[in-house]
């Protein structure tokens, strides 16, 4: 063996066992469960070791291959799905497909950095109702929040529900799909639609780079933009650069600035995650599938209690398990916790609550919200994975039930 297979051995021996692909059903239900073994750590080990840690080759490689899986031409990888939202929002308005001060509809129940960019990028976000059957983007609220300066639609595919992208033809449609890999919409993936495609790679996602985000497209040009804003306004990773040089011949090429941009670029240890979580990823879409529609099953009768199943046409990710509840939600959360079924409030909830609203500048809530306003106070979530069974989440089921039958008088 030379040093680096011994390396490698010592790194499969610490973590075997990792990613834990099946859960002891007595050790409760976490949130995430580790998605990552000694494959990921070797190759990022592999990447210190070249001293090549800085973005390159790895992530390119990975980019391709998303974009590949997603069915686009161009990833734009950077360090957050946060960031690929507003790297996407930022290269929009720099290629003059969105104005500023161009209304952008957005659920009101969504992720935080799904809504602030719309508004650091000189955007009006517009906030919309959800549905109440898949707590993504509703048609219907949209189309009431519509002004004549509606330009375009973030659609947020829900913690692995897809949204109704077809409702908005007329629009620019963008997508964050930051937890719905894998998710299908009319028979294409989700991230397939948008003008732009964003994705998540943080820790408790379907897989991950650590942290770490991408943007998928077709417009070449958009994609050059998202390499330059990434990186500090660089011309060097745009394919459009040798124009760029020719454009300034004054100015080295090898420093020549052409957006307004940030730093947002990833590592090679991210890149080198990447490519081996992707492996993994078909299989787990499926187990989290399979999970999702055995325990819509198992709380489907349950008095006062509503889930939210596949939506026909669609192929649901299973992110996160969400529940509504008619009863007291802190107390069913409490006993879920008791039983070790961690839980959470679903994303952000409702955003036009949160104390941070009044600071997203230009933001407007012109429609009623009752959905989101029952999500905010009702909802909650436990977690999905690829590591759980259909027994899981039954147990859980089993809590809620005799929680519901204790409220009935
Ligand atoms: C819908 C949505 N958008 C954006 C994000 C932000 O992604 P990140 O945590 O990688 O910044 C998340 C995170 O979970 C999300 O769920």
């Amino acid at each position: 063996m030379n040093r680096a297979e011994q390396i490698a051995a010592l790194i499969r021996e610490e973590m075997a066992g990792l990613p834990v692909v099946s859960w002891p059903l007595d050790a409760g239900l976490p949130l995430a469960v580790v998605g990552f073994g000694a494959d990921e750590v070797i190759a990022a080990v592999d990447a210190l070791v070249s001293t090549r840690v800085t973005m390159g080759e790895r992530v390119r490689n990975f980019e391709a291959a998303w974009a590949g899986y997603c069915g686009r031409q161009h990833g734009v990888m950077v360090n957050s799905g946060s960031s690929a939202n507003l790297v996407l929002l930022a290269a929009l308005v720099e290629t003059g497909q969105l104005q500023p001060g161009d209304e952008v509809l957005v659920p009101a129940v969504t992720w935080s950095t799904s809504l602030f960019p719309i508004a650091q990028c000189g955007l009006r976000p517009v906030m919309v109702d959800v549905s109440p059957h898949s707590l993504c983007i509703d048609p219907a609220s949209a189309r009431a929040a519509r002004s004549e300066r509606t330009r375009a639609v973030l659609a947020v595919h829900l913690l692995g529900q897809a949204a109704e992208l077809d409702a908005f033809a007329d629009l620019l449609v963008l997508e964050d799909a930051c937890g719905a890999h894998g998710a299908v919409y009319h028979g294409r993936p989700v991230g397939s639609f948008g003008a732009g495609s964003a994705f998540s790679f943080f820790f408790s996602h379907h897989i991950t780079t650590i942290e770490g985000g991408i943007v998928v497209t077709d417009d070449a040009h958009l994609a050059d933009t998202m390499r330059s804003i990434r990186a500090h306004g660089w011309v060097r990773e745009r394919q459009d650069r040798a124009e760029w040089a020719a454009a300034s011949p004054e100015i080295d090429p090898r420093f020549l600035f052409v957006s307004a941009g940030y730093n947002l670029r990833p590592t090679e240890v991210q890149g080198a995650f990447g490519l081996h979580q992707l492996r993994r990823l078909p299989a787990w879409v499926a187990q989290r599938r399979a999970n999702h529609a055995a325990w819509c099953a198992a709380f489907a009768d349950i008095p006062g209690v509503t889930v939210f199943p596949e939506v026909e046409g669609t192929e649901h990710a299973g992110f996160a398990f969400p529940l509504l509840v008619d009863g007291e939600r802190a107390a069913v959360m409490a006993e879920l916790e008791a039983a070790g079924v961690e839980t959470r409030p679903i994303s952000g909830s409702n955003l036009v609550r949160q104390p941070a609203f009044p600071r997203v500048a230009g933001a407007s809530a012109p429609v009623p919200l009752p959905v989101s306003d029952r999500v905010h106070e009702k909802g909650f979530f436990f977690g999905n994975s690829h590591a759980f069974r259909p027994e899981h989440g039954q147990r859980a089921a089993e809590i809620v039930r005799r929680w519901s039958h204790s409220c009935t008088p």
